[in-house]
């Protein structure tokens, strides 16, 4: 038995369990200091009533033999997808939900969509990143090369046309820097994988936070974009689902690479290695992208938003540089007195009692950021928002 000696050029431990355990041994050392958790970027606002209704009424109908269900289809329900094409409707776009695919939430699928492409494809991944799209390359030994990231270009690169890879990842609004693309910088992207005959894999995990009607809020809103991309998208972030799990892929019909079609790829994969989301988990995510649903999910995001608002303007006052905080639920700081991420990891939890995460965990261009999640509690935030005015 051989072992994937890919697994040995990953850092020990996946970023958040990594906070998690010093936020542990830190609380444990000084059990009287009151802690803000703002690290992982989780949700904290309850369920709204009408989905926690559609999870009971489902768990009932398991509960009686004529509406008992066993296995679903692994593409996911029809009501579910055709609830997903009828939200991206609500926002111009029109995808069909023979393309859509229900999975357990973008990260997993982010994982999994890696079967479909060779080892030997070369990914071109921005620097700082969510730390999913490193690692699962690198567990499968892909080439990896960074598209740089910095103050400079608003944490918004473009891709280099000298530059060539198989594979792109796009983030947008993007974690952890807030940014967010305009058409012009996508559309950039999509020329660039249709010269280059690539793909590009766009992680919309943050779209719901998009205010301002510029912003795509799907790839899909770009010219060509399905011809060259997947997108991937989650409730978790839209209508707090990290503890249920839904998340939806998009892979249109269009996309046919060497002859062969990746949706039917995806779908092969799919009915493989996956019985598809519980049936009341995806009950619960139709309601939740039904017009009621949107309108309760709009309060969560908007409370959200305040939090954002809240802790942007603890940084102006300081004059701290930052970005995000507008389309995003993330705020990417610079560290204070020219410290490194971890040191000021550190420093922040001493002084203010305060988690973050630190910006070298998403990549070496994150070194001297550090992000701040406004998904916590209001009163939670306003006490970091001073924290942070008075340190
Ligand atoms: C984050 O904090 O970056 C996210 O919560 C992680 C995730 O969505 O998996």
């Amino acid at each position: 038995m051989k072992l994937n000696e890919h697994y040995f050029e990953l850092t020990e431990s996946y970023l958040f369990s990594d906070i998690a355990r010093r936020v542990k041994a830190f609380a444990a050392a000084h059990p009287d200091q009151k802690i803000i958790r703002m690290g992982i970027g989780d949700v904290t606002r309850p369920l709204p009533p009408a989905v926690t209704a559609a999870l009971e009424g489902a768990a009932r109908e398991m509960g009686q033999r004529e509406t008992f269900r066993g296995y679903g289809p692994e593409q996911g329900y029809p009501f579910l997808r055709e609830a997903v094409a009828a939200y991206y409707q609500s926002h111009s776009t029109v995808v069909s939900p023979e393309e859509i695919f229900i999975g357990d939430g973008a990260k997993s699928d982010l994982g999994n969509i890696l079967d479909l492409f060779s080892p030997a494809c070369t990914v071109l991944i921005p620097d700082p990143v969510y730390p999913v799209y490193v690692d699962t390359n690198v567990m499968a030994g892909r080439r990896i090369v960074y598209l740089n990231a910095s103050g400079q270009n608003g944490f918004l690169p473009l891709p280099d046309p000298r530059v060539k890879a198989d594979i792109l990842y796009i983030c947008s609004p993007n974690n952890p820097t807030g940014a967010a693309y305009d058409r012009q910088g996508l559309q950039a992207f999509v020329d660039y994988a249709r010269e280059n005959g690539a793909l590009i894999l766009y992680d919309a995990a943050y779209e719901a936070f998009i205010t301002d009607p510029a912003l795509p809020r799907s790839i899909y809103e770009i010219e060509g974009a399905r011809q060259c991309a997947i997108e991937f998208c989650s409730l978790s972030k839209t209508a707090g689902f990290t503890g249920l799990r839904c998340g939806y892929t998009v892979v249109p019909q269009e996309l046919v690479f060497e002859g062969h079609s990746l949706r039917a790829m995806w779908l092969r994969r799919q009915t493989t290695k996956f019985n598809g989301v519980s049936y009341p988990v995806q009950r619960a995510a139709a309601v939740a992208l039904s017009e009621e649903g949107r309108r309760a999910s709009e309060e969560n995001i908007s409370y959200y938003r305040e939090n954002a608002r809240l802790l942007m303007q603890a940084l102006d006052k300081r004059g701290i540089f930052y970005t995000g905080g507008r389309h995003s639920p993330y705020l990417f700081m610079r560290c204070e007195n020219g410290m490194g991420s971890w040191q000021y990891f550190d420093w922040l939890l001493e002084n203010a009692g305060i988690v973050g995460t630190p910006g070298a965990g998403f990549g070496k261009n994150g070194e001297n950021y550090f992000r701040l999640s406004a998904f916590g509690g209001r009163e939670e935030t306003k006490e970091a928002a001073e924290r942070l005015l008075n340190l």
